[in-house]
């Protein structure tokens, strides 16, 4: 039997919080799940730095990564019989979806922000270049590596396939919306998956939703919503991020100015050349990047130290609303009174922005044009979700924004109580 149509002798099943099991029979599924690239995903939190707001975020792309390819080995299992599904995609569908996060590295968000990087551009390398995935997906075929990198990448010539894995409605949203409420804790993110995947239909190059299916449909918009502002941008779970992002920061500008390190940053120094090659870049996981943090706080410089200290024990800095578009002359005022006390505004006084999309209709030659979910009507019409929702209507297409503030309220509190220039930063921020 040629490699690609082999079967494992016995099913394989991981015991799954979510989905109660991920099912394995393809023998490529199996070994692609036991290279060191995909395994490296235990070492990577689905949430980043969530795991600091909500104590049970502690779950790693490696869960989402199974979860993903468990939906979507479902919604081919109920796509078998249906014209309009072609079966010959179905491993390429299975393997898109097992591998699509394979690039994500420590601490994504703000790696990504501080070194200039995409997770997307390593997602591709891993399975396109010299790796264990790559050897794998060769063995089926020629061109399998360069198809699925296709599918991830959202060029694949089949936008069917592409939808499946990202679109508004696909099987990478629906796993992490109720992944990450099941570990977090939250009562948002739940909605009914198991109707939505009945009522979905395979159509010439998109997936589409039964208009019986609709209200499923509203309660996982309204899902994601809630779950981006309760969860995602939660302003503590940032207040970590900041912190996070200025020790690489420090960390980088301190090893440009030639400081000596006592514990030497070998493994960022391709990333401060902001060129990591790919054997660099799968080299330096959470583990490996705790342990500088935790080494560093014993550093001779006080800021790096200290933030180190704030990362590894949590305490965070402190956040009020602050829209630095309307309150620039604060900003200006606040900057010169942090550097007054002592405090380097540019490490101890960060405005974050978060802002989201909920769902979007299709407005062509806008940024991202995302592709809009679509009822499918008793009479085989098709009609955008917005159109039919006046649940979804209201929140369609309306971005928000939130800023907010972040400063090392203890420093602060810890000046003499007859320092000006305290008293004048405490009167800006509080009133
Ligand atoms: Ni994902």
């Amino acid at each position: 039997m040629v490699y690609r149509d082999e079967k494992l002798s016995e099913e394989k099943v991981f015991k799954d919080p979510v989905h109660r099991y991920v099912h394995v029979r393809d023998r490529v599924i199996w070994d692609l799940i036991g290279t060191a690239e995909f395994q490296r995903l235990r070492r990577i939190k689905q949430l980043g730095t969530s795991y600091l707001t909500f104590h049970g975020a502690e779950h790693s792309r490696f869960n989402h990564s199974l979860g993903v390819y468990e939906i979507v080995r479902r919604i081919i299992e109920n796509f078998k019989d249906r014209d309009n599904w072609d079966h010959e995609e179905r491993l390429l569908c299975l393997c898109a979806a097992l591998l699509h996060d394979l690039g994500h590295g420590p601490f994504s968000h703000s790696f990504e922000k501080v070194f200039k990087l995409d997770h997307e551009d390593f997602t591709q390398q891993i399975l396109l270049g010299d790796t264990e995935v790559n050897a794998i997906l060769k063995k089926v075929a020629p061109d399998f590596a360069k198809d699925v990198a296709d599918v991830i990448n959202k060029t694949y010539e089949n936008k069917l396939v592409v939808s499946l894995i990202s679109s508004q409605i696909d099987a990478d949203r629906m796993d992490y919306l109720q992944r990450d409420a099941y570990f977090t804790g939250v009562s948002y993110g739940h909605f009914d998956m198991e109707r939505i995947l009945r009522v979905m239909r395979p159509m010439e190059d998109q997936v589409v939703v039964k208009e019986s299916g609709m209200h499923a449909v509203e309660d996982y918009i309204m899902s994601r919503y809630q779950m981006y502002w309760q969860v995602y941008f939660h302003p503590v779970t940032r207040s970590a991020e900041v912190i996070l992002s200025k020790i690489l920061h420090r960390a980088k500008v301190l090893y440009e100015e030639g400081y000596t390190f006592k514990l030497k940053p070998i493994h960022f120094l391709s990333f401060f050349a902001g060129q990591p090659t790919l054997k660099e870049y799968l080299a330096l996981d959470e583990a490996v990047t705790l342990y500088y943090f935790q080494m560093w706080m014993q550093e001779e410089d006080p800021i790096l130290s200290d933030l180190c200290d704030r990362f590894v024990n949590r305490r965070l800095f402190k956040y009020i609303e602050f829209n630095p578009n309307s309150q620039m002359n604060e900003w200006m005022e606040l900057y010169k009174l942090f550097s007054k006390a002592g405090l380097d505004p540019d490490y101890y006084l960060v405005v974050d922005s978060s802002s989201d999309l909920p769902y979007d209709f299709y407005r062509p030659g806008e940024e991202g044009e995302r592709l809009p979910i679509h009822l499918l009507q008793p009479s085989q019409e098709l009609k955008e979700l917005s159109r039919l929702s006046e649940i979804v209507e209201s929140i369609s297409g309306k971005k928000r924004t939130d800023h907010k503030l972040y400063i090392p309220l203890d420093r602060l509190e810890e000046m003499s109580q007859r320092s000006k220039t305290k008293k004048r930063i405490m009167e800006i921020l509080y009133g």
